[in-house]
This record gives structure tokens, C-alpha cells and sequence, in this order.
């Protein structure tokens, strides 16, 4: 596709004209962020099943299991939700690790990350897409999952597989609020776009829907 015997130069001029003109596509990259339990995997999982049967394929990647792997394997931790617990100097140096893992992943495909806009650490909210993570991973679309407080309070207390943080709606109400201020930072940076999708309470499919028309 690219001729042969030209300088680096031209050759790096012709790559970049075949994209703009999208003879070369690359991927999407769609970061899904939420605070925890509000449904981020569910929706994710409703949305891929409904595109594959459309014929368009997302890998999926969990950003907390590249970071769980990396805290494992250094004996830092024994459960992902021990991971938030961290000083903020270890969790940081755990995202850097999951961004580049996910960064060398194959710039062709589409993928769809689920992740958090911010993580609530006993110092604060920290950034769960800093500068170097998003440099990294440069998404198209971030999106916020989101419900009502009492709705994620409730899924909270009846998820038994986790150890969830213990908080009341109005705690909760907050970190929904400081996640929208943290993703207006991650459009000003990177240029992508911001899409709300609510996944409220018997209409899970709805949220599926609001999910797949940015995905397709
Ligand atoms: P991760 O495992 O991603 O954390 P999480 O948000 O706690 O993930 P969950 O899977 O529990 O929540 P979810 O929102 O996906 O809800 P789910 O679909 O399961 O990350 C773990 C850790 O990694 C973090 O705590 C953090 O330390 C770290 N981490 C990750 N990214 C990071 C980053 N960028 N920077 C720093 N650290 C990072 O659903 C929950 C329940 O609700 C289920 O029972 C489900 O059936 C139910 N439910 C869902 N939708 C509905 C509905 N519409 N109606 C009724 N019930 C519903």
C-alpha cells in the first residue's frame, strides 16, 4: 500500500493520509466509567452480546483486573477492593502499568474499557484517568454510567461477592457529581466526547440501548 524505497518521513506523511481519509481504521476506544455498582459490567456485557449478533466486535478490558493482576503478583493486595485502600503512589504506578497493557493491545480493534472516572481513596477522590493514562489510552467516548443513589445503594448492599465501601445515598450522589466535574477534564484534554447512560432500575435494556447506539 505504501511505496517502496521512500524516507521515513514519507512513509509516516502516507500512514497518516491513509487514516485521515479512512483507508486505514483504527479502532474505537470507549472508556465506560461508573462508581462501584451502578452496573458498568452488566450494561457493557448487554451491549456486546447485542452488537456481536450485529456483527461488530469490541474486545472487552477491564481496567481493576490489569491493576489486580499487577498488585497480586507484588503481594500488595488479596481482593480487588482492597485496591482503593492503596497509597495513592502505589495506585498510581498500578494504573500507569494497566495503561500501557491495554495501550499495546492492537490499535485496530474497537475496545471498550470499563474503568472508573474516579476512585474514592480514604485521602479523596483520585483521578481514575490522569494525564498519563489517558495519553495512553486516548479514548474516542467516555461514557458515565449513572442511577439514582438509592437504586445503587440497594445493589450495593445485595452484591455479597464484594466488600464494598459502606456509604449512604448522599455520599454516593456526590461521587456521581465529582465524576461528571473529572470527565469534563478527560474532554478538554483529549478531545473525546462525554455520554450519559442511565441505568435505572427494570430498564436495563433501555441502558443497553443508550449504550450500543454510541458503540455501533
Ligand atoms: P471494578 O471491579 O471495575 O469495580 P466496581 O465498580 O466495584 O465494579 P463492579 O463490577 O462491582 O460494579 P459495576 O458498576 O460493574 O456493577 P455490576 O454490573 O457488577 O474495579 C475494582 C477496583 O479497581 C476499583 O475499586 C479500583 O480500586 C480499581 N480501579 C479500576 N479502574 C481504576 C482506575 N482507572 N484508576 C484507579 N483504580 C481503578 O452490577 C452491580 C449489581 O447491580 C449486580 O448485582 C447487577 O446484577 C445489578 N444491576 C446492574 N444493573 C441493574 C439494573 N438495571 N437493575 C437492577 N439491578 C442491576
Amino acid at each position: 500500500m505504501i511505496p517502496k524505497g521512500l524516507t521515513l518521513q514519507a512513509r509516516i506523511y502516507f500512514i497518516l493520509n491513509y487514516i485521515l481519509n479512512g483507508v486505514i481504521k483504527l479502532g474505537k476506544k470507549v472508556v465506560v466509567t461508573g462508581v462501584p455498582g451502578v452496573g458498568k459490567t452488566t450494561v457493557i456485557n448487554g451491549a456486546m452480546e447485542r452488537l456481536a449478533a450485529e456483527g461488530v466486535s469490541y474486545e472487552p478490558v477491564n481496567f481493576g483486573t490489569f491493576m489486580f493482576d499487577v498488585a497480586k503478583k507484588e503481594n500488595l493486595v488479596s481482593n480487588r477492593d482492597e485496591m482503593r485502600k492503596l497509597g495513592k503512589d502505589v495506585q498510581k504506578r498500578l494504573q500507569q502499568a494497566a495503561a500501557s497493557g491495554i495501550a499495546a493491545m492492537s490499535g485496530d480493534a474497537n475496545i471498550i474499557v470499563d474503568t472508573h472516572s474516579s476512585v474514592k481513596t480514604p485521602t479523596g477522590f483520585l483521578a481514575g484517568l490522569p494525564e498519563w493514562v489517558l495519553r495512553e489510552l486516548m479514548p474516542d467516548i467516555v461514557v458515565l454510567v449513572e442511577t439514582d443513589p438509592d437504586q445503587i445503594l440497594m445493589r450495593r448492599l445485595g452484591d455479597e461477592s464484594r466488600t464494598r465501601d459502606m456509604e449512604g445515598s448522599r455520599a454516593i450522589a456526590e461521587h456521581q457529581e465529582f465524576n461528571r466535574a473529572v470527565a469534563a477534564a478527560y474532554a478538554m484534554y483529549t478531545g473525546c466526547t462525554i455520554k450519559i447512560v442511565r441505568n435505572e432500575n427494570f430498564l436495563l435494556e433501555q441502558g443497553i440501548d443508550d449504550l450500543v447506539s454510541v458503540l455501533r
